[in-house]
């Protein structure tokens, strides 16, 4: 298995376009299976979840294709309802191909979904939804076996907690339904919009995305269309942060900064200083950071659970406390016990971490055990004294397109081997 090796302190200096953005290819590649005819997806990131649904829709019969950053889906010749358990498995967002696949096929057979251990990751809303949407699930041994029989139907959902997965898989399955559907507390996140822009450009009527309430009028059919997925939001916090820990200037761009607007005042807290235009920023980072008061994760628009790694690595050499609550999911810091060994000073007391700056790290094996925590191992490893070699980079490569040739575009010193 190959790992990182990154020798440092480093100074990052230059500029870095963002990829396309994972949380939004993969449900636009979900919803692609209601069409009639081909899309194409423009700005797809290289990245291991998007090969998993790229498996995934051929396996439904779709012919797909493949062109550098562009990705084309025809879903005319699909004609399966099942996904195996061992793609499931691979990633949390096969569960968002149950609404694509009940509405086109009018019935699906898949079992629970696998990705991050980030905690318990229940489906219940998803199927709670779908259930009033008048899809019939039955759970047996691990699979889910759905059908719609007399097709999905518009309804009034309210959600308890605005999940981005629960209301995407509602959007789908809502986009051809018979009549409308109203969903209340809705996730609000930019891979919602970007959804929505999407089918919207298919022929389908959703309104309100990005808002608490949607409405779906359930249309008849969608044809295909070119789409370009947004930017990477989570990518480009991670650069920000590895810009802000090793003291760096840094311009990122190919971004959409109203998407980021949740991370910045945490980096500016800690002194660092922006210059933002329409599609790219420059951060400054002063030569140690201050500390950040409290960093709580919430839905968007707040504090964006997928940056919390990052930017608690970013603290670790920060003059003073931070304290992070982590409201998402159960146990997402995994990263911590890692960054100890890198010489950190974090206590973790339940969903509360406090992170005690320290004024030196010291490079070290360490190993990723989720896709954020392993970037938050790169951002230490990036100022740390000495060599920190880093394993488990499969989790890496579900979230990010080759970190290390980008961070070496940018002079750090690091390499695969
Ligand atoms: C999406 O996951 C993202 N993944 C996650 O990013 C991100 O952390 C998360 O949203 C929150 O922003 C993708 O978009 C592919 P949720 P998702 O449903 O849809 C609970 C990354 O690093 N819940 O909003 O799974 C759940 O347990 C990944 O890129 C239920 O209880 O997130 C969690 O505590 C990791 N029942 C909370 O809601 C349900 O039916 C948020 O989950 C669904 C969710």
């Amino acid at each position: 298995m190959s790992e990182l090796f990154i020798q440092g302190p480093n100074k990052l200096s230059g500029e870095i376009c963002i990829h396309g953005a994972k949380n939004s290819t993969l449900p636009l590649m979900a919803a692609s299976l209601l069409c009639d005819n081909e899309c194409i997806l423009h700005n797809c990131p290289v990245l291991s979840d998007v090969d998993t649904s790229l498996k995934i829709l051929r396996y439904l019969g779709c012919r797909v294709q493949r062109l550098g950053n562009d990705v084309a889906i025809d879903p005319s010749s699909a004609d399966q309802c099942k996904i195996p358990d061992s793609l499931m498995r691979e990633m949390r967002s096969s569960i968002i191909f149950l609404g694509a696949i009940v509405s086109r096929m009018g019935k699906a057979e898949l079992s629970f979904p696998g990705g991050c251990e980030l905690g318990p990751r229940p489906i219940d809303l998803h199927l709670l939804a779908l259930r009033k949407m008048g899809v019939i699930i039955e759970e047996d041994h691990g699979c889910l076996k759905c059908s719609a029989p007399d097709g999905v139907k518009g309804t009034c959902i309210n959600l308890s907690f605005p999940s981005v997965g629960a209301t995407e898989n509602i959007m789908i399955a809502a986009s051809c339904a018979k009549g409308t559907t109203i969903i209340t507390n809705a996730a609000r996140e930019p891979e919602i919009w970007d959804l929505a822009d999407f089918l919207n450009s298919c022929g389908a009527k959703i309104y309100g995305a990005g808002e608490s309430t949607v409405v779906i009028e359930g249309v008849k059919s969608l044809s295909g269309c070119e789409h370009r997925v947004i930017p990477d939001r989570i990518a480009a916090s991670t650069f920000l942060a590895a810009a802000a820990i090793t003291g760096s200037t840094l311009t990122v761009s190919q971004i959409i900064p109203e998407h980021i607007a949740p991370v910045i005042p945490i980096l500016e807290e800690c002194g660092c200083h922006f210059d933002i235009s329409k599609s790219s920023m420059k951060i400054t980072a002063p030569k140690r950071l201050g500390r950040v008061k409290s960093v709580r994760t919430m839905p968007y628009p707040g504090f964006p659970t997928d940056a919390q790694a990052p930017v608690m690595a970013m603290t670790t050499l920060s003059d003073g406390t931070s304290v992070f609550i982590e409201t998402i999911f159960e146990s997402r810091y995994k990263h911590v016990g890692e960054l100890l060994r890198l010489g950190a000073n974090i206590k973790v007391e339940g969903r509360v971490a406090i992170v005690e700056g320290v004024s030196r790290l010291s490079g070290a094996p360490v190993e990723a055990a989720d896709l954020r925590g392993g970037a938050a191992l790169v951002v230490a490893g990036l100022a740390a004294q000495g060599v920190t070699q880093i394993s488990g980079l499969k989790h890496l490569d579900r979230g990010y397109e080759s970190l290390e040739k980008s961070l070496a575009s940018l002079g750090a010193d690091i390499k695969r081997i």
